[in-house]
């Protein structure tokens, strides 16, 4: 299984969810059956249900950019995992930088929305990475070890997620992680005590863009991308779906 999971961030109205659709459902069409590729869009909240819908009739899946802590109750601007599951969203991603660095006590959150995402039958994308000073430290993988160990203390069915290894300093940047870089984080994320032999999916995300797809996915500790600025343009990301191919 391969996941090319697309975050529009902010970006996005419903004209662009139509034409988007259309134009990455003809793409979907020509995908080989036995590359098993799970293609994930994750619009802004007000798109989701719509992107959900059109997911149905052109062969991808939706999720969300992120979900409360909360089940219910007096949480003002937020929306449950239930929520997102009931419009037919299958992920959210939790963790994701930009909203750890919007909100510093984010990392308190994240196991608990976990939990949330796990609780309404969802699948959630968990986001771990360090900043350019961790990664200057040479200390990125405990780094990254100990975000994990937070981020799923208390999560029962760990089977049922996806880890996505961000390097802060490759996101938005142009900067890509180097190869070397993926692997060495990857083998550390599988190897990480409550991952051991679970064979969770981990994918990698930071500057994917389509001429460096190919090279990514066929390390063999990857499984996918979460692609950014480079999903934006249904044609541009078209071309990192077919290196999956
Ligand atoms: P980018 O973003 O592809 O624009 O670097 C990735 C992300 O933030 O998930």
């Amino acid at each position: 299984m391969t996941y090319i999971v697309a975050n529009w961030k902010l970006h996005g109205s419903q004209d662009f969810v139509k034409n988007y659709s259309e134009i990455l459902g003809a793409c979907l069409n020509t995908a080989p059956k036995e590359k098993n590729i799970t293609t994930i869009i994750c619009p802004p909240f007000p798109f989701l249900e719509r992107v959900a819908l059109a997911g149905v009739i052109h062969g991808f899946s939706a999720g969300a950019q992120d979900c409360s802590a909360y089940e219910s109750g007096a949480h003002t601007g937020d929306v449950s995992a239930s929520m997102i599951k009931e419009i037919g969203a299958g992920y959210v991603i939790i963790g994701h930088s930009e909203c750890r660095q919007k909100n510093p006590n984010e990392h308190q959150y994240i196991s608990q929305k976990i939990l949330q995402v796990q609780k309404a039958g969802l699948t959630p994308i968990l986001c771990v990475g360090e900043s350019l000073d961790v990664h200057n430290t040479g200390n990125a993988d405990s780094f990254v070890l100990d975000q994990l160990e937070k981020a799923l203390k208390n999560y029962i069915d760990l089977k049922n997620i996806l880890v996505a290894y961000e390097p802060i300093w490759a996101i938005g940047t142009g900067k890509t992680a180097t190869l070397q870089d993926i692997v060495y984080m990857h083998r550390a994320i599988k190897s990480a005590p409550l991952l051991k032999n679970l064979n969770i999916p981990i994918l990698y995300g930071g500057s994917v863009k389509p001429d460096n797809t190919s090279e990514i996915l066929t390390l063999d500790t990857v499984q996918g991308v979460l692609v950014g600025g480079a999903s934006l343009k249904a044609e541009t990301f078209n071309f990192i779906v077919k290196a999956a191919f």
